[in-house]
């Protein structure tokens, strides 16, 4: 059985597939970020959270990245509505939430209040520039925030079926495959050589690795996550053992906030069954907003038994043609220039143009149906 307990002691589960909500005349069309923020609340994935923050969890969150209970929680979980919308809805009400004609789910409407944006944005993501895409995106969505908990009637349009589980569920795989300790990945991106370095370091120590790549909403030029998904299966088919890996998705979306977003990352891990956590270099960053090893330090502003889950700190990690082999700034001797060291974008384009990667940056395979998908993506959207 994993040794992991839930944040707050234990799993939350706010689904109710036989909820009737036929006498309810109250709706909000949720946007895309808010129904994934529904949908892990509602499956336990965000324990101890039963629904959207109310004004005193916000506040407490915003400012000490602690619940209003004291327990570390670093990124404020919002509903963002209209001012002339929140008008409409009377507190004390249930409120279908609703995309695009389907009810996911209701809310037992407790609160309604008006953030201070900038002062969230300033606290949260440490800048208020919108060429920040987590600061543009808390800009661009709705200024009234609606509160209280939720129930889960319906999960999302499941594209990638069976990768698609709740901590229930994941916690029951590693039980069943006997890993007492699992070391969780987060990954927005394509896994290339130097994530499958620290990866496979970790996994040294550990029984097992759970690969959870997020697939919610991300930048406009971040790999598509259907093309991401495929680069997975066939990097895993290829050179990981299968016994000792498991892959499902994270369907949140990503926030951009870089050391918050660490912490986060790292609690929703502990709820999906994780006792370690990987925190590399940048991450969950964008831009210059942070400092290549901030994420890894905010760890310290918590007591390591209030996180409850063992956060594995690695520095940039490359191939060094001198070493001849995978190796990080910690362990390599040699300067820069014998570092292979690419940036995503410059990947990204590489990719776009059908031009593969060094083989010491990325696998073949993943290289090739990266391509593949992507070409296919561009004819697409064309
Ligand atoms: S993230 O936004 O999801 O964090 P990414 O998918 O690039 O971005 O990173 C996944 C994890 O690998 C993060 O913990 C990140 O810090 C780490 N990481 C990415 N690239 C490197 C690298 N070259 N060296 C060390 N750690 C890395």
């Amino acid at each position: 059985m994993s040794r992991s307990i839930p944040h707050g002691g234990r799993l939350i589960n706010r689904q109710n597939r036989d909820l009737n909500i036929d006498g309810i005349r109250y709706e909000v069309e949720l946007d895309a970020f808010a129904l994934s923020d529904l949908e892990l609340i509602g499956i336990g994935a965000f324990s101890p959270l039963q629904g959207f923050l109310g004004e005193a969890d916000y506040q407490s969150v915003v400012q000490t990245m602690r619940l209003s209970n004291g327990l570390p929680w670093p990124l404020p979980i919002t509903l963002p509505v209209s001012s002339e919308k929140a008008d409409a809805l009377p507190v004390g009400e249930k409120v279908k939430l609703v995309r695009e004609g389907v009810v996911y789910g209701v809310l037992d409407l407790q609160e309604k209040y008006t953030p201070d944006k900038r002062w969230e944005a300033k606290k949260v993501y440490r800048t208020t520039e919108t060429a920040h895409p987590g600061v543009r995106k808390l800009f661009e969505r709705p200024d009234v925030y609606l509160a209280g908990p939720i129930e889960l009637l319906n999960r999302p349009e499941k594209r990638f079926v069976s990768y698609h589980l709740t901590p229930v569920e994941t916690r029951e795989v590693f039980a069943r495959k006997g890993w007492n300790t699992v070391v969780g990945f987060q990954t927005r991106n394509p896994v290339h050589r130097a994530h499958e370095y620290i990866q496979k370091t970790a996994l040294e120590t550990v029984d097992g690795l759970f690969l959870n790549p997020l697939v919610g909403e991300t930048k406009s030029d971040d790999i598509p996550a259907d093309v991401r998904m495929e680069s997975y299966e066939v990097l895993l088919q290829h050179y990981y053992p299968s016994d000792r890996v498991f892959l499902a998705v994270f369907p949140a979306a990503m926030r951009y906030a870089g050391p918050r977003e660490a912490i986060f990352h790292a609690l929703v891990r502990k709820n999906y069954g994780c006792t370690h956590f990987i925190v590399g270099r940048d991450h969950a960053g964008v831009g210059d907003y942070y400092g290549t090893y901030d994420a890894q330090t905010i760890f310290s502003a918590f007591a390591p038994e209030e996180l409850g889950i063992t956060p594995l700190f690695f520095e940039h990690s490359f191939y060094c043609q001198k070493c001849d082999n995978m190796a990080s700034t910690k362990t390599c001797p040699h300067s820069k220039e014998h570092h292979v060291v690419l940036s995503g974008t410059k990947v990204r384009e590489m990719l776009r143009r059908g031009e593969r990667p060094p083989k010491t940056f990325s696998r073949p395979e993943v290289a090739e149906v990266l391509i593949k998908g992507l070409k296919k993506q561009t004819v697409v959207t064309r």
